[in-house]
């Protein structure tokens, strides 16, 4: 049986209004967070897309250029099953170290590659460890890029297995928080479902990042985000 995340279909299309956080006249439901996974696509993405899939869970992707190159078929799927899809730099270097050139160089490029997989450019950037100041978002902006951080709560690369990412993840979570985690370690994937469950259990939707905002008027270019709006 098809799934909602699978549309069957062989070639990409355009996400669903749905998916891109278009519902005129509709509120979200109160509790909403987003999913958040950096450094992808890697060899542990199609579990995760699978854990995704079976859960009928959206999330947010922020993608390394050349992987996004080297894992098309992820990419795709992302982008067929109504994830979202952000720019996560070339190199993964700390923007705030480098000449405007060189910033916006690793940005351009990474959206580029990115587009080369989906078609659309990317509308989404997260800045590798969170390293932003005035000129990144400068330049972000320029690129028609909103910066999205996370709010302060789960480090995946600090906890290491699932029940401590559990436990680092789950005990700060708030409505509207954007929960940062990576599927560049082998550990996340196994941690996600029980994720998913608890905060389902606690009552929380589960929405992407431009959903969070779909009611707010919509993420903007060179705006830094940490949390969705106050419901
Ligand atoms: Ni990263």
């Amino acid at each position: 049986m098809r799934t909602q995340r699978d549309n069957g279909v062989g070639r990409p299309t355009a996400p669903t209004a749905h998916a891109l956080g278009a519902h005129p006249g509709r509120q979200l439901p109160e509790k909403c967070v987003a999913l958040t996974f950096d450094d992808g696509p890697t060899r542990y993405t199609a579990a995760l897309l699978d854990i995704l899939e079976r859960s009928h869970t959206r999330a947010t992707f922020f993608l390394i250029g050349p992987h996004a190159r080297r894992h098309r078929a992820d990419v795709l799927r992302e982008y067929r099953d109504g994830d979202a899809i952000g720019d996560h730099t070339v190199t993964h270097p700390h923007l705030t170290l480098l000449p405007r050139s060189r910033i916006a160089l690793q940005i351009d490029s990474a959206a580029q590659q990115i587009a080369w997989v989906t078609g659309p450019r990317p509308a989404l950037f997260r800045p590798p460890f969170g390293a932003s100041d005035a000129r990144v978002q400068e330049v972000v902006g320029t690129a028609r890029m909103a910066v999205v951080m996370w709010s302060p709560s789960p480090q995946d690369w600090k906890h290491h297995g699932p029940t401590s990412i559990d436990r680092a993840v789950l005990a700060p979570v708030q409505p509207g928080a954007i929960i940062l985690l990576h599927d560049r370690y082998a550990t996340t994937p196994p941690a996600v479902p029980r994720l998913i469950d608890v905060l389902r259990s606690r009552g929380y939707h589960l929405v992407t990042v431009p959903e969070l905002f779909a009611t707010s008027g919509g993420l903007r270019s060179g705006i830094v985000y940490h949390r969705g709006p106050s419901p």
